[in-house]
């Protein structure tokens, strides 16, 4: 990695634990400082105790500002940017009206890579540094977004995504091409530098049974690929994937007859699971991930974060752009807050942080190497500024802990209260 060398001073924020096994207010830990070299954390650590090894190095300081790993968004479409906050639709016909016709201009390979390069942009600027996203079904969108990443050394996961029925005739594979160009884009970029391939059937409804078991097939053949898809976003979706798959079981079996169950499986939403469907998801250890901004947008349901965590699931955050309503992860964490408030449960800010970074990462399979600050990892950092704005500034002078001051940010910042972003241990925010 060819990312500057720094020590870096403030609020260092970090887990002994994850804090939905744990005491949350335990488990979030403060430090004072963080050495970046090469593009990797070296240490995290007291002041004094890092001094004497960083005499070589420039030193920022931020003091009172919060630093946290870059946030990892484990479920977005970049395609959708351009469109995000279209009004008035659920699930079904807002695909119909508003997103079909966007993603239909991803075939126009400028296209693909100005709105790559805008949405990386816009996500940078709120702090988020690695994303998992859906493509179109046009390999030149897949190819524009990773391009775009690897030009900024940005740890991203994206795929072509996959539809061969209930889709305009332009937006619509077969099951063979989708195989044929879905091995041959993994094939070109999974795994180089930091970019990771999805095979990325949109959902059941969009998919034929055959085209199901062709990317089943495919999973099989690269079982280190992830496999993202949708899973009971909404009720009526449910009633159309039971009148579609009548021998199935349940939404589940439609991917886990066709082999797109796994633990390196993706399944947004999850919203109105049978239990079932939770015993089988916990089982094979598969990763749910939450969209709470976009679940109150489109009027989906409330994720019940508190069920399934007790039940053991591994479960990520995630924005949905651009069902979900914003760009910004501190903005879905306070939703996060909200829809569990909604069902009885406050969620602790330790345990929100947790969710917008190693819950994320570990749900994309990144534990260790992004979503936390510690020795080894990769240098994808952020600060944030608990006096960004006046707002902001009079509340935080009141607050009385860091998990306080964390909680406000959550709640009433936003993009400009991230003052710095570092990826790979270069700076894409901030003063120079
Ligand atoms: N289900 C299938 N496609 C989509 C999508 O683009 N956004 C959301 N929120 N749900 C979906
Ligand atoms: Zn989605």
């Amino acid at each position: 990695m060819d990312g500057q060398s720094f020590i870096l001073t403030g609020q260092v924020l970090g887990f002994s634990a994850s804090p939905f096994r744990s005491d949350p207010e335990a488990a979030l830990t403060l430090n004072e400082a963080v050495i970046v070299r090469d593009g990797r954390i070296e240490a995290v650590g007291a002041l004094d105790a890092l001094l004497p090894n960083a005499t070589d190095l420039p030193r920022i300081d931020r003091p009172g500002h919060l630093i946290c790993p870059g946030f990892v968004d484990a479920h977005v479409h970049f395609p959708q940017t351009a469109m995000i906050a279209s009004w008035g639709k659920r699930l079904i016909d807002w695909l119909n009206t508003y997103t079909f016709p966007e993603e239909a201009r991803f075939g126009d390979a400028t296209y693909a890579a100005r709105i790559a390069a805008r949405y990386l942009d816009l996500t940078t600027d709120a702090g988020t540094t690695t994303v998992c996203s859906f493509a179109t079904i046009h390999p030149e969108s897949v190819e524009a977004f990773f391009s775009e990443a690897l030009a900024r050394n940005q740890r991203v996961v994206t795929g072509k995504t996959c539809m061969d029925r209930n889709a305009p005739d332009n937006l619509r594979d077969s099951a063979q091409s989708a195989y044929d160009d879905s091995k041959r884009l993994l094939e070109r970029w999974h795994g180089r530098d930091r970019l990771s391939y999805a095979i990325t059937p949109r959902f059941s409804p969009t998919s034929t049974p055959d085209q199901l078991a062709a990317l089943g097939a495919l999973w099989a053949e690269y079982p280190d690929c992830l496999m993202q898809t949708h899973l009971s976003e909404q009720t009526d979706e449910i009633e159309w994937v039971r009148s579609l798959f009548p021998k199935a079981r349940d939404y589940l079996d439609t991917y886990e007859a066709f082999g797109l169950l796994g633990g390196r499986g993706l399944y947004g939403h999850a919203i109105h699971l049978e239990p079932r469907e939770r015993d089988r998801l916990r089982e094979v250890g598969a990763a749910l991930v939450h969209c709470p901004t976009s679940n109150t947008f489109i009027g989906s349901g409330l994720f019940d974060m508190a069920g399934l965590q007790a039940e053991g699931h591994r479960i990520g955050l995630a924005t949905d752009t651009g069902g979900g309503s914003s760009f910004s992860m501190l903005r879905t964490m306070a939703a996060a807050y909200e829809v569990a408030q909604l069902r009885g449960t406050a969620l602790h800010p330790a345990q929100l942080l947790w969710l917008a970074t190693e819950g994320s990462a570990e749900a994309l399979g990144f534990a260790g190497r992004i979503g936390r600050i510690a020795a080894g990892a990769e240098a994808d950092l952020i600060t944030l500024d608990p006096a960004a704005s006046p707002a902001l500034a009079q509340r935080c002078a009141q607050s009385n802990s860091v998990a306080e001051t964390l909680f406000a940010l959550i709640m009433l910042g936003d993009d400009r209260a991230v003052g710095d972003v570092w990826i790979a241990g270069k700076r894409r925010k901030g003063p120079a």
